[in-house]
């Protein structure tokens, strides 16, 4: 069986295909895209490609962004995760981000940081990076506040596509 997180209140798993809807309502939301670059999607084909993507980001690396699912009611609420990146960013390059992207309706429960922070563990203590990195945008205040609470720190500002977007990065205590 897939390996899969559990915390108080969520399940953390791989994304399956049965996930594209949840995935539809999430990305075709413009106020959840406000602060990414990338455009809502609008139709579900687009949102099958994504998990495809991921899925072949788990073949290829071994991790990538995992669905969040409320325990209580098998909900699909977004995803949270660690992503291999290979292209530069900010002077890096093949770097481990961490990043979260929830529904809408689901946003303030504190499921964000939540799911963070079991990403935190499991990245340090199962996957042993040795540094884990996250962007978001400079005006995205409550990504940026998760960033913080999960322990991570502002490093510097760089320009990414025409905005500026803050750094962040945490060394793992155990190395
Ligand atoms: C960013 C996102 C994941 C936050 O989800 P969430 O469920 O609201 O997150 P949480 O409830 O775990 O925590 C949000 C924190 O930010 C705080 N916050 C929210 N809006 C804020 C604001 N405008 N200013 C300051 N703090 C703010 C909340 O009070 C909360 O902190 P608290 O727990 O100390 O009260 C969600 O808004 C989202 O999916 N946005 C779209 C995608 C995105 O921007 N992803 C991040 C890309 S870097």
């Amino acid at each position: 069986m897939k390996k899969q997180i559990e915390t108080e209140r969520l399940i953390l798993r791989e994304l399956l295909f049965s996930d594209a809807e949840g995935m539809f309502e999430l990305d075709s939301n413009p106020n959840v895209h406000l602060f990414i670059r990338n455009k809502p999607v609008e139709s579900i084909d687009e949102s099958v490609a994504v998990i495809e993507n991921i899925q072949s980001q788990y073949k290829e690396f071994g991790i990538g962004r995992w669905a969040v699912i409320l325990k209580e009611t098998n909900e699909f609420l977004g995803w949270s995760g660690i992503k291999f990146i290979t292209a530069e960013l900010n002077n890096h390059r093949n770097i481990y981000e961490i990043g979260y992207r929830f529904i809408e309706r689901y946003w303030g429960k504190g499921y964000a940081t939540e799911a963070g922070q079991a990403f935190v563990n499991y990245a340090f203590n199962e996957m042993n990076i040795e540094v884990l990195y996250a962007s978001a945008d400079e005006q995205n205040k409550s990504s940026r506040k998760i960033l913080e609470k999960l322990g991570l720190h502002y490093v510097n500002s760089f320009d990414y596509e025409g905005k500026l977007e803050a750094w962040y990065e945490l060394k793992n205590p155990k190395i």
